[in-house]
């Protein structure tokens, strides 16, 4: 599948023009920081298991139709190429995404989606969509990171500490009182805030902070849940966590005919 590498002073990366994916990113003397599955599936039409999905312009099960895909269909299109600059140690890289027949079959509205990824010592991506139809419309989304992290079970995040979530394994709506939430079963939340969140990963610490997001997601398979998905080998789910930035739930984004919104997520 086409994709283009990145190597630049700073850092390596790879990025695939179906769904915009960022597949790998890896900063010179740190270890891979993205999560890419053994058995991700590179094949047209699929979403890749790992690195950064774009969930557009659904999040998670399409709020009507059963049948619809989950995440949306902005992972799993053809995007073009639009722009590519360096300079010593930071590469942009522009995609975009234009509503088509194919599209309006699945989402019935006119837009433009535009990726811009810099990478570098940091690695920074923001998803701007456009309505450029005649009517509103309202879109939920995710920049659905998956971080490589030594073992899941030991790493705490701190961030979200008194953050109201919703629970996707349990089916409720809490708080988190403690001060950092740590890993022991499948973990499913979406949480309601704006703020940044650390990895403490033994002495590692990656740091994803957001911009135009109000939602954060975090999810881990388990092993119930990764022994059931194809693409997603069995012995793997400690060494990743997604931490997505995000706008769903109560968060959905409504647009005017004209108005733009930018979700955007950093790495560090
Ligand atoms: C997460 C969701 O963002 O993505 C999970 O909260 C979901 O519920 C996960 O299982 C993976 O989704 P998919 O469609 O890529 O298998």
């Amino acid at each position: 599948m086409t994709h283009l590498t990145i190597r630049n002073a700073a850092c390596s990366a790879e990025i695939h023009l179906q769904g915009a994916h960022v597949t790998r990113w890896q900063p010179h003397g740190r270890d891979e920081m993205l999560w890419l599955s053994e058995r991700a599936v590179f094949a047209p039409g699929v979403s890749i298991r790992g690195g950064i999905p774009i969930c557009w312009p659904w999040f998670g099960p399409h709020p009507t139709n059963p049948h619809a895909k989950a995440h949306g269909f902005a992972r799993t299109r053809l995007w073009t190429l639009d722009h590519v600059s360096d300079n010593v140690d930071q590469t942009h890289v522009r995609l975009s995404l234009r509503s088509d027949d194919a599209t309006r079959a699945l989402w019935p509205h006119d837009f433009e989606l535009m990726l811009d990824v810099v990478c570098g010592a940091t690695l920074d991506v923001s998803l701007t969509t456009r309505n450029v139809g005649a009517a509103p419309f309202t879109i939920t989304e995710a920049l659905h990171t998956y971080l490589a992290v030594g073992d899941v079970r030991q790493v705490a995040v701190d961030g979200l500490a008194g953050v109201r979530y919703a629970d996707k394994v349990r089916n409720c709506e809490a708080v988190q009182h403690e001060a950092l939430l740590t890993f022991a079963s499948e973990t499913d939340r979406v949480y309601a805030t704006e703020s940044e969140c650390v990895i403490i990963d033994g002495e590692r610490r990656v740091r994803i902070s957001k911009r135009g997001s109000y939602s954060t997601v975090v999810w881990n398979p388990w092993v119930e849940k990764a022994a059931r998905m194809p693409d997603f080998g069995d012995h793997e789910w400690p060494g990743m966590l997604c931490i997505e930035a995000a706008n769903a739930l109560d968060a959905a984004v409504t647009l005017a005919p004209g108005a733009a919104h930018t979700i955007g997520a950093r790495c560090a």
